[in-house]
C-alpha cells in the first residue's frame, strides 16, 4: 500500500491542554492518564504525539509457538492534544496488519489508513484517519517470527529441554515489533492484556500478576500505572516462582530457581535503602525473572518484574549490583522517564548513581568505591573509543543514527559521575532531599536534560550559588570527555592488589605467593583488567595454572580474562572462550569479545564461532554482531 496524505491537519491548532496534569474536557477519557504537554523531540518515532496521544493499550493475543507469532488484537484508546488533529500515527515494525477499525459512537467501522515503506531501523509508519468523535482504534495483527523484540526459544534451547520459551525486549525501539504503539519514551500508556498460551506454560508481564495463578493457558494482566511503551514486556515458558518476602520473589526455570533466590535474597534490603533515600516504591510487587542465557542484557527494568541474565547467579552475591540497578529504575526511568533517547543519561546515569548509593548503604563504602573505580576505568576506555566527541556528551546530539549509540558508559558512568560531582559540591544533606523531590515532582512524567537543569537551578543552585559555576555544569552536560572536576575514586583494596601485581610482574614473587585468598570478585576484576600489555605466554600460564582463570564460573571474571587472553594471544584459553561464546548471550560480554577477536587477527576464528552461536543469540545480539563482522 502506498502512502496517501489526507489533507492538512490545520495550522490554527487549538491546544486543549493549558497545563500539565489537565485532562481533556471535550473528549471522553477512559483511563485516568495525566496527559503531559510535550514538544516532539524524538526522531526514533513516527508518532504524532504532539497532536494525538495514545492513553491505553488492550492486547488480546494468542502466543503461537508453532508459528512463532503473537496473533490477535490491539485496542488503543487515544486523546486529541490538538482539537483539529485528523490522523493518529503509530509505529509498527514487521507486523502483519489484518484489519483496522475505528469506534465512533459505540460502533466499530473499518478505518482508512496508510502504511509507509518499511525502514530497516524505524519500521513502518501507520497513519490512521480519525473520525470526529472517535476515541478507539482496534487493530487485528500478528507479529513476525523474526521480530527484533521477541526471542522464541525451542525446547532444546531451554534448560528444561521440554517446553519452548518466549521473552520480549522493548527498549529502546522494539515495542513496535510486538504491537502497534507510539513507541517513544515521551508517551505513557496504561495497559491490559489477555494472553493465551499452551496450558502447561506460564505467562508473565510487566504488570500486576499473582505469582500463584494456576497454569491454565489463559492469563490476564493489568498495568494501571502509565508507562512508556518500551516497558511493555512478556515472558512465557515453564517458569516457577519462589518468594523472597511477601511482595518480592523470583521467577526462573527450575534448574536455577533456588540458587537465584539465594543470590538475590538481599533485594528487600535494596528496596528499603532506595525507599529511605528517594521515597516509597510505587509499583506494588517487585519480582525478578531469571531468563535463559541468550537474554542480551545484564538486566532490564520492566516494571514490577525486572528481567535478569542468569550470569548474575555467581554463588557469592558478587554481581547483585545489577539487581540494585534494575530496582533503582523504579524511580529513575520508570517513574521519571527520559523524554527521548538523546537524554538517556537521565535514565541510566541517575540509575547508576542510585545503584551505587544503595550498594554503599548495604555493603559499605569499600565495595561502593571499588565499583566506582571499575566503572571509571570502563568510562575512560569508552570515551577513548568514541567514534565522535559528541557521543561523549551527556546531552547527546540530534543526529544519533540508532538509539544504541545512547547506551554507552557515557550515559551510565559519566552520568552517574555528574551526580557524584553535584553530591560532593552540595553535600548529601542537601542533594539527597533534592533528588527525592525531583522524583516526586516528575513522577509519571517524561523529562529532558533541560528540565533537570532548570530544576537543579531552581531547587538547589539559587540558594547555594557558590557550589558550582555554569561553565562547570556545561562541561559535564554539553561538553566532551570526562570533566576535570570528576571524582577520582581510590580504592585501598585495589591499591594493594596493584602492589602485589607489580611485585609479581617484577619477578619478586610468584603468582602463588600473592595473597588472593580473601579477594572479592571486584579485586580479581581489577587485577585482571589492569594487567599490562605484553605478558609472556609463561606469565599467562602461571596465572592460569595457579588460579584456574580459564573456565572460571564467574562470568565477569571470565570475560575480563578472555579479553586479556585474546589481546595477549594466549591460546590455551581458546576452548573455554569458544564455550563461553556458545553459551552466554549477554551483549556486554560477547560484543566486545567478538570485536577483540576481529581486532587481534582472529577474525576468521571469531566468525567461525559466531556462525555456530548465532542461531542461539537474541535478534538484537545478531544485529549487533552482524555489524561487527560486516564493518571494514
Ligand atoms: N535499561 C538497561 C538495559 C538496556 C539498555 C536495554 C538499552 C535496551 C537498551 C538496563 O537497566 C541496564 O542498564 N542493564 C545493564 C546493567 C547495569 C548494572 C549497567 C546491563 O544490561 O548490563
Ligand atoms: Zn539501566
Amino acid at each position: 500500500m502506498t502512502f496517501t496524505k489526507y489533507g492538512l491537519a490545520g495550522v490554527a491548532a487549538i491546544t486543549l491542554l493549558a497545563c500539565e496534569n489537565t485532562q481533556i474536557a471535550e473528549t471522553p477519557v477512559k483511563t485516568p492518564v495525566a496527559v503531559q504537554e510535550l514538544t516532539k523531540d524524538d526522531k526514533f518515532t513516527y508518532a504524532n504525539y504532539d497532536e494525538v496521544r495514545m492513553t491505553h493499550l488492550d492486547l488480546d493475543l494468542d502466543v503461537d509457538f508453532d508459528r512463532k507469532v503473537l496473533d490477535g488484537t490491539a485496542t488503543i484508546d487515544f486523546v486529541k492534544i490538538k482539537g483539529d488533529a485528523k490522523e493518529l500515527v503509530l509505529d509498527t515494525k514487521d507486523l502483519t496488519l489484518k484489519s483496522i477499525e475505528i469506534r465512533e459512537k459505540d460502533e466499530w467501522v473499518p478505518a482508512t489508513y496508510a502504511l509507509s515503506d518499511p525502514d530497516p531501523m524505524m519500521g513502518t509508519k501507520l497513519t490512521i484517519l480519525l473520525l470526529d468523535d472517535a476515541d478507539q482504534i482496534r487493530i487485528a495483527y500478528e507479529t513476525s517470527p523474526t521480530a527484533e523484540g521477541l526471542q522464541w526459544l525451542s525446547p532444546e534451547q531451554t534448560a528444561g529441554k521440554t517446553h519452548p520459551y518466549l521473552f520480549s525486549q522493548g527498549q529502546a525501539i522494539n515495542a513496535r515489533t510486538m504491537a502497534p504503539v507510539q513507541d517513544t519514551p515521551a508517551v505513557r500508556i496504561t495497559y491490559s492484556a489477555k494472553l493465551r498460551t499452551p496450558p502447561e506454560l506460564v505467562a508473565l508481564m510487566s504488570a500486576d500478576q499473582d505469582p500463584y495463578t494456576p497454569r491454565d493457558g489463559e492469563y490476564e494482566f493489568d498495568m494501571p500505572q502509565p508507562v512508556p511503551a518500551y516497558l511493555l514486556a512478556f515472558a512465557v515458558g515453564d517458569i516457577d516462582f519462589k518468594p523472597i518476602n511477601d511482595h518480592i520473589g523470583v521467577y526462573a526455570e527450575e534448574y536455577i530457581l533456588n540458587a537465584a533466590t539465594e543470590e538475590f535474597s538481599e533485594t528487600p534490603m535494596m528496596e528499603e535503602a532506595n525507599e529511605r533515600l528517594y521515597g516509597p516504591y510505587l509499583w506494588g510487587r517487585y519480582d525478578l525473572i531469571v531468563l535463559p542465557p541468550s537474554f542480551p542484557f545484564g538486566g532490564m527494568e520492566n516494571p514490577r518484574l525486572s528481567f535478569l541474565t542468569p550470569t548474575l547467579v555467581a554463588g557469592d552475591k558478587s554481581l547483585t549490583n545489577v539487581v540494585a540497578h534494575e530496582l533503582a529504575h523504579s524511580w529513575s526511568g520508570n517513574l521519571v522517564t527520559n523524554s527521548s533517547w538523546r537524554d538517556a543519561w537521565l535514565n541510566e546515569g541517575f540509575t547508576s548513581y542510585v545503584e551505587n548509593r544503595v550498594m554503599e548503604d548495604l555493603y559499605g563504602e569499600d565495595r561502593a568505591v571499588m565499583e566506582q573505580a571499575l566503572d571509571m576505568e570502563g568510562l575512560k576506555r569508552a570515551i577513548s573509543e568514541a567514534e565522535r566527541p559528541e557521543l561523549t556528551h551527556l546531552k547527546l546530539p540530534d543526529d544519533l543514527t540508532h538509539p544504541d549509540e545512547a547506551f554507552t558508559l557515557v550515559s551510565y558512568i559519566k552520568g552517574a559521575n555528574f551526580l557524584f560531582f553535584l553530591e560532593d559540591r552540595f553535600g548529601r544533606d542537601k542533594f539527597d532531599p533534592f533528588l527525592k523531590k525531583y522524583f516526586d515532582t516528575y513522577a509519571f512524567k517524561s523529562v529532558t536534560t533541560e528540565d533537570f537543569i532548570k530544576f537543579l537551578h531552581d531547587e538547589l543552585h539559587v540558594d547555594n550559588p557558590d557550589a558550582l559555576t555554569r561553565a562547570e555544569l556545561d562541561a559535564w552536560v554539553y561538553g566532551p570527555g570526562l570533566p576535570e572536576t570528576a571524582r577520582k575514586p581510590i580504592s585501598n583494596a585495589f591499591e594493594k592488589v596493584s602492589e602485589h601485581q607489580a611485585a609479581w610482574l617484577a619477578g619478586e614473587v610468584t603468582a602463588a605467593e600473592i595473597p588472593t585468598d580473601n579477594w572479592s570478585t571486584h579485586e580479581w576484576l581489577h587485577f585482571i583488567n589492569s594487567l599490562p600489555e605484553g605478558l609472556t605466554e609463561a606469565q599467562f600460564a602461571e596465572l592460569d595454572s595457579t588460579y584456574s582463570l580459564t573456565g572460571t564460573q564467574n562470568a565477569e571474571s571470565a570475560f575480563a580474562w578472555y579479553m586479556q587472553a585474546i589481546k595477549g594471544g594466549y591460546a590455551p584459553a581458546d576452548a573455554s572462550l569458544d564455550n563461553f561464546l556458545m553459551t552466554v548471550g549477554r551483549g556486554k560480554f560477547i560484543y566486545r569479545l567478538y570485536q577483540a577477536l576481529k581486532d587481534n587477527g582472529r577474525e576468521d576464528w571469531g566468525a567461525e564461532i559466531y556462525a555456530r552461536a548465532r542461531p542461539g543469540y537474541h535478534p538484537i545480539a545478531q544485529r549487533r554482531i552482524d555489524n561487527i563482522f560486516a564493518e571494514e
